[in-house]
């Protein structure tokens, strides 16, 4: 291969090495069992060649090592290193301005992931909602003696609000899907006017409308709050979409939990580090009827202490993305990134795709 591309991680399925490979690539993948590759082991492999470098994102404090800012991003661009990209949408692990910097295109991987984390943060509100791992752990114990009125009581989510925080692409395919399948009222915040979910909404109530009042119900109604605190006031289930940054680093504290209802529904599968987790168990632990769905952790991957004890928390790691289908889309927009840099042509082909890279109209350095 005339061009040298290296991967942090195998990466599932065969399309995106074959693309790479069709294309003059040869590639080196990073098959060490261990995730943790330090900033002196990334220089190792980038060596005095690599002219793409594909990478998995890494989301703690725990896993901070392939952290790529200016030592990487200069030690990339002197091996003739022209792209990057995460198999990730998050980018929290990229300092884009020092690729920028040193003229290295950085992707990531929006779009596919999109429809697969959305249906996570469903599943987790459903599964906090109707208790269902709290029910499964107490069928598997032989608890089960007979059917009680009272067994297992959760949240009817029908008629109840869902909220928002950040309704970017993945935030607003969970709006609808918890809006259209189980008929919530919507209140959303977000730095941005999300269009596209507000006609959606709008839409739905209409088509709905008369159905609805055939059965003698109210259609769904939507809000765009001013603040986040509204939404956290207001809202019966909580889902969280932000991207992790300084400005949202503990969104969710010990201040902002004490304002939301006693019985809501708490969402996450962004970043952990958005919520405050030492605050959050101690809330789960005074409010019994608190329940909340985590897919990322503040010390990723581990639990804050406590957390594992409590009852009202479903905990999952890190698979909103999991699916066959999307992994492999990941991987293979990932591989077109930094394919179509190399190659100096765009080849990715997903309609869904918005913006092919992060720093797309930086010029590179003179
Ligand atoms: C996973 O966390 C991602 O950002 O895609
Ligand atoms: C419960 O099983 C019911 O029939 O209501």
């Amino acid at each position: 291969g005339k061009y040298r591309v290296v991967s942090t991680k195998p990466m599932p399925g065969t399309r995106w090495i074959n693309l790479l490979i069709e294309q003059d690539c040869r590639v080196e993948i990073c098959t060490r069992k261990k995730t943790i590759l330090s900033v002196e082991d990334i220089i190792a492999l980038i060596g005095d060649k690599c002219d793409g470098w594909l990478s998995c994102v890494y989301v703690s404090v725990f896993q901070l090592t392939e952290d790529w800012g200016e030592t990487l991003f200069s030690a990339l661009s002197r091996a003739g290193g022209k792209a990057f990209s995460n198999m990730a949408v998050g980018y929290n692990n990229v300092d884009v301005n020092a690729a920028n910097k040193y003229g290295v295109a950085v992707g990531n991987t929006p779009g596919v992931l999109t429809e697969t984390t959305a249906e996570l943060a469903a599943s987790l509100s459903l599964s906090a909602a109707r208790r269902i791992v709290e029910a499964d752990e107490f069928m598997r114990a032989g608890l089960y003696d007979g059917w009680l009125p009272n067994l297992f009581v959760g949240n009817l989510l029908k008629g109840q609000t869902v909220g928002v925080i950040g309704a970017g692409r993945i935030g607003s395919a969970y709006a609808r899907m918890m809006v259209e399948g189980f008929k919530m009222n919507l209140i959303y915040y977000d730095l941005y006017q999300a269009t596209r979910l507000e006609k959606f909404v709008t839409g739905m109530s209409v088509t709905y409308a008369e159905f609805l009042k055939a059965n003698g119900e109210q259609p769904v109604t939507w809000k765009r709050a001013a603040s986040m605190d509204e939404v956290l006031r207001e809202a019966d289930v909580i889902s969280l979409h932000p991207i992790l940054d300084k400005t949202t680093y503990h969104l969710v504290n010990k201040e902002r939990l004490a304002i939301m209802k006693k019985e809501a529904i708490l969402v996450n599968c962004s970043r952990g580090p958005v919520i405050d987790e030492v605050a959050l168990v101690e809330h789960l632990k005074q409010n019994p009827m608190f329940r909340v769905g985590l897919d990322v952790f503040e010390d990723e991957p581990y639990m804050k202490p406590g957390l594992a004890d409590l009852k009202n928390a479903v905990v999952v790691p890190h698979i909103a993305s999991a699916s066959k289908w999307t992994r492999e889309g990941m991987a293979t927009l990932a591989a077109l990134n930094v394919l179509g840099k190399i190659k100096g042509y765009p080849v990715w082909s997903d309609p869904n795709r918005i913006e092919p890279f992060l720093n797309e109209n930086v010029p590179p350095p003179a």
